[in-house]
């Protein structure tokens, strides 16, 4: 039995577990039973999106695991062919319809989309979502410092929380920098590289040091880092083992060997670039 994860406090007293499970890729079909499986193992958090087409299947996983609506931590976010005011607000009301829930704890925005040049209006949507109370706390995702620095200049409120691609390849020091000097928390999407890192023989030596796994190690470094992170997976034994993290510590000579994979390489988009 792992100790218990620890939860981080946004800016508005919310809280988030640190440790969530990620849904990208999970068809609608098997969306409930893998939640459910997150659910018992002890997962509190969980992350999904318009997008992921399997908000119906989390909100199943969820009602079928006989979880207390309040006991458990929900994302999700707008796509960026919903961004503007209005239209964030209709695809909003679609979200929590699909999940069958009357709120999420947290509502992101997907990408920043600049070439649309909506990320402002949607971010005033989001603004009214948490006054209504149906969005707990409102944050955004890809989103580099220069479109929060615009975030900022026109509006009143500062996200909770910036979800990014972080991973040891990818360890984003400018964004996290960002986000830290201004009470903003960083959480980490495609944590494990989507798989592509754990083969490295650097986490190998780790892992085996520990006597745990290399995607044990991974999740491990982004909780030592103080980072939000949602790894994924459709096996019910790595539902399980992703979350048994919490038995070992990484020492300081770990930290120094894993800063060493940096390499800056992308597994998805750069965020000028997408939408
Ligand atoms: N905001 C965004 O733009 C954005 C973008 C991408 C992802 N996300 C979020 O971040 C979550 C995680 O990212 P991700 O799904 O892209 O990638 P990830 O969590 O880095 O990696 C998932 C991949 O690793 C494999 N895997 C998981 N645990 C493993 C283990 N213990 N041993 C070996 N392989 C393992 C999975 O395979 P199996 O499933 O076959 O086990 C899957 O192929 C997503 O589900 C989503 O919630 C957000």
């Amino acid at each position: 039995m792992s100790a218990a994860i620890p939860s981080l406090t946004f800016h508005d007293g919310h809280r988030i577990p640190q440790l969530g499970y990620g849904v990208y890729k999970i068809p609608e079909d098997d969306a409930a039973d893998a939640v459910r499986t997150a659910i018992e193992t002890g997962y509190r958090h969980i992350d999904t999106a318009a997008l992921y087409r399997n908000e119906a299947g989390v909100g199943r996983g969820l009602r079928d695991s006989g979880i207390d609506r309040g006991d458990v931590f929900v994302t999700t976010k707008v796509w960026n062919d919903r961004q503007g005011r209005d239209e964030t607000l209709r695809a909003f009301d679609e979200s929590l319809e699909r999940l069958g829930l009357d709120y999420v704890d947290l509502y992101l925005i997907h990408w920043p989309a600049p070439k649309q040049d909506l990320y402002v209006p949607t971010w005033h949507a989001l603004e009214e979502l948490r006054e209504s109370g149906r969005a707990r706390s409102i944050g955004v995702s890809n989103f580099k410092p220069h479109h929060l620095e615009r975030l900022a200049a026109e509006s009143d409120t500062v996200p909770v929380i910036n979800q990014v691609e972080l991973h040891p390849r990818l360890p984003q020091q400018e964004v996290r920098a960002y986000d830290a000097d201004h009470g903003i928390l960083t959480e980490s999407w495609s944590p494990l590289a989507r798989g592509r890192l754990l083969d490295d023989p650097v986490l190998g030596d780790i892992a085996a040091k520990h006597g745990v796994s290399p995607a044990q190690v991974v999740i491990r470094w982004h909780l030592q880092q103080g980072l939000v992170v949602i790894p994924k997976s459709v096996h019910a034994e790595r539902i399980r083992s992703n979350f048994e993290v919490t038995g070992f510590e990484l020492d300081a000579d770990d930290l120094d060997r894993i800063a060493g994979l940096e390499t800056g390489e992308r597994t998805g988009s750069d965020p000028d670039e997408q939408g």
